[in-house]
């Protein structure tokens, strides 16, 4: 671990991001990288430079994407990997994390958010405010689970699948890869294949129009 964190995306998701870093206390300087060259600061943090910039920091920084969209940030999390940067892990003080709980670099943990135990969380995840994960889950890489969203025990959530605020999976489910569940849907099914499911209980939204 270095002393320094550069953050990429300086957005609402990054400020976050920087203000969870803040509490862990590990870093003794934390900037920012951001594209939008109208910001110089953003939570008070200095922003210094732009995304392609982050390859002169690999030697010295740890570098977290902080990228809400997954396929953005998995790329970015690839070019910086395949170049052997140093990817930090976030994970809020205000968190509960069980036993045998593995979570791979790049994934933010965030305020109130429970994991409990048995449970592998995959790299550059986002683990928003409030959910709950619970025993033997599997997420995979680059997924995001937005605030409030709850999951049982035994669960797989596939790669790069985006589930929205306050939805909730039952226990034994298993989410295909790439999959979006709307806002408060609850998944009671399988999902066996890619697409936008909402509801209650979640369909698939292009059967719902039908
Ligand atoms: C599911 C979602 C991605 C769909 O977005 P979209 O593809 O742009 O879909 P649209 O807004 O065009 O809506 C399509 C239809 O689905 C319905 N719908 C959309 N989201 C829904 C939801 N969460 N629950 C129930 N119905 C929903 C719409 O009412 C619309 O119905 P209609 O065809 O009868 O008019 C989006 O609505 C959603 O829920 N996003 C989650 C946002 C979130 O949690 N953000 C957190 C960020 S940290």
């Amino acid at each position: 671990m270095r002393n320094k964190l550069i953050i990429i995306g300086a957005s609402g998701h990054g400020k976050v991001a920087a203000d969870i870093a803040t509490k862990m206390n590990k870093w003794s300087t934390i900037a920012f990288l951001d594209d939008n060259s109208n910001i110089k600061t953003s939570l008070g943090i200095e922003i210094i430079g732009k995304s392609a910039d982050a390859f002169k920091f690999i030697n010295d920084c740890d570098l977290f994407v902080a990228i809400g969209n997954n396929s953005i940030r998995k790329k970015v999390y690839e070019d910086l990997e395949s170049k052997g940067a140093s990817i930090a892990t976030l994970i809020h003080p205000d968190s509960i994390i069980g036993q045998q709980v593995e979570i791979c670099s790049g994934t933010v943990v965030m305020p109130g958010a429970i994991i409990n135990c048995c449970t592998h969380i995959g790299k550059g995840c986002i683990i928003n405010t409030g959910v709950t994960i619970d025993h033997d889950n599997i997420i995979e890489d680059y997924v995001h689970l937005s605030p409030g969203v709850h999951l049982a025990g035994n669960v797989i959530i596939g790669k790069h699948s985006w589930l929205g605020v306050g939805s909730a999976v039952i226990n034994n489910i298993t989410i295909n890869n790439c999959s979006i569940i709307g806002a408060g849907a609850v998944v009671i099914n399988n999902i066996t294949s890619s697409g936008t499911y909402v509801g209650v209980p979640a369909i698939n939204i292009h059967s719902r129009r039908n």
